[in-house]
């Protein structure tokens, strides 16, 4: 599945249309966008409990977090698992998901998302929902009865055991690993599994080793990863792996946020995508940018991830290239037209880059 469009003005009007859906299910609970201010409080609430709270699990039962919930970190979840599945879906196997898990479900951002994605390949699937809370499987319910074309929910559930079936060719896993002491096995039963985490230092870095137990359980890794071996960022402290979406399109969102001491205008997360079934096309040539543009005096520099480690790439402003290269873009690099100063790879000229991928 290919796009020429840049993911923000692809996915905007769904983006809008679903706030307008949001809007419906927060007027049932006192709460509206017409009142930003109102839901800024109750949002600045459900961040202090993430913050301040070591257990972190999602409070679904009191009226305030629901809104905050619902009205900000829903879109802001569907916009991450947008870029996600986008940055993704050439090694997604569209016309083979008969049977997708949404672990960890909440309000649905995940599933919605996919269903999104699934109506721009004319492929249908069979979902299954899974949330310890009651309430947030409330909440993806009223939802789904307009936002869901190609999914259909066969069980909702609140653990493994009450699931009837349990294979399934694609599980997801949003924003919910980090609330969990361990991880059920279950999950790994699945063929392709995409993990999604916030991106967070400590968060990320958990993800970033859970590549190797994923590898130990038969997958191979599809993305971020370029390489099978353990994540290299691993070994230094001041690194950790974490994907960029284009920013969010202008919305209800940008007027609570004025009322916030936090804004977001584009966002971060970590993943990991993963198959039991594909043979990765592993090569030695190509080289994940892992950081944004970071730019110097005279130069500009990325960070490069490869199964060498991570590497400098750097393109000095005098060399004149015109090279747009952004964090998740995959590279293929000809090392041998490159220059190496030190532990820095220098481009001198266009024909050493190639991209593979542009990350939206
Ligand atoms: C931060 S929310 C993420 C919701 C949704 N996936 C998203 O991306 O917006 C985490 C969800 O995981 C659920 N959860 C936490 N521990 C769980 C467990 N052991 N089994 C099932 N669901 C769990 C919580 O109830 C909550 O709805």
């Amino acid at each position: 599945m290919k796009s020429s469009l840049k993911t923000n003005e692809e996915f905007k009007p769904f983006f809008i249309d679903f706030l307008g859906v949001i809007e419906e299910q927060l007027l049932e609970i006192g709460f509206s966008y017409r009142q930003p201010k109102k839901l800024a409080n109750a949002i600045k609430g459900l961040s202090d409990h993430f913050i301040g709270n070591e257990q972190r699990i999602t409070p679904w039962n009191s009226k305030e977090f629901k809104a905050a919930y619902l009205a900000y970190y829903t879109p802001l979840n569907l916009w991450r698992l947008l870029h996600a599945y986008k940055t993704i879906a050439e090694d997604i196997p569209w016309q083979n998901l008969n049977k997708v898990l949404d672990f960890g479900m909440g309000s649905g951002a995940a599933s919605f998302a996919l269903d999104y994605m699934l109506r721009k390949t004319g492929f249908s699937a069979q979902l299954s929902g899974l949330d310890q809370s009651e309430e947030a499987l409330g909440c993806f319910k009223e939802i789904s009865k307009s936002q869901l074309e190609q999914l259909k929910v066969t069980q909702l559930a609140d653990d493994f055991c009450s699931l009837t079936n349990g294979e399934f060719d694609f599980a997801i896993a949003s924003y919910s690993l980090n609330e969990l002491e361990v991880i059920p096995e279950e999950l790994f039963k699945s063929k392709y599994l995409l993990i999604v985490e916030p991106s967070s230092s400590e968060e990320s870095r958990l993800l970033m080793a859970m590549k190797e137990s994923l590898i130990d359980r038969d997958f191979q890794i599809l993305a971020p990863c370029s390489h099978q071996n353990p994540c290299p960022m691993l070994t230094t402290k001041k690194l950790w792996c974490h994907a960029r979406t284009p920013a969010l399109p202008q919305s209800q969102l940008n007027k609570i946020e004025e009322y916030l001491p936090f804004k977001n205008r584009t966002l971060t997360y970590s993943y990991l995508f993963a198959s039991k079934q594909s043979e990765v096309a592993t090569s030695e040539t190509h080289y994940r940018v892992v950081s944004d543009p970071l730019k110097e005096k005279g130069k500009t520099r990325w960070n490069i991830c490869s199964d060498k480690g991570i590497e400098t790439l750097s393109l000095l402003h005098r060399v004149k290239l015109d090279l747009d290269l952004n964090r998740g873009d995959l590279l293929e690099l000809d090392r041998n037209s490159i220059e190496q100063k030190k532990t820095e790879l220098r481009i001198k000229d266009l024909n050493s880059v190639s991209i593979v991928k542009k990350d939206s």
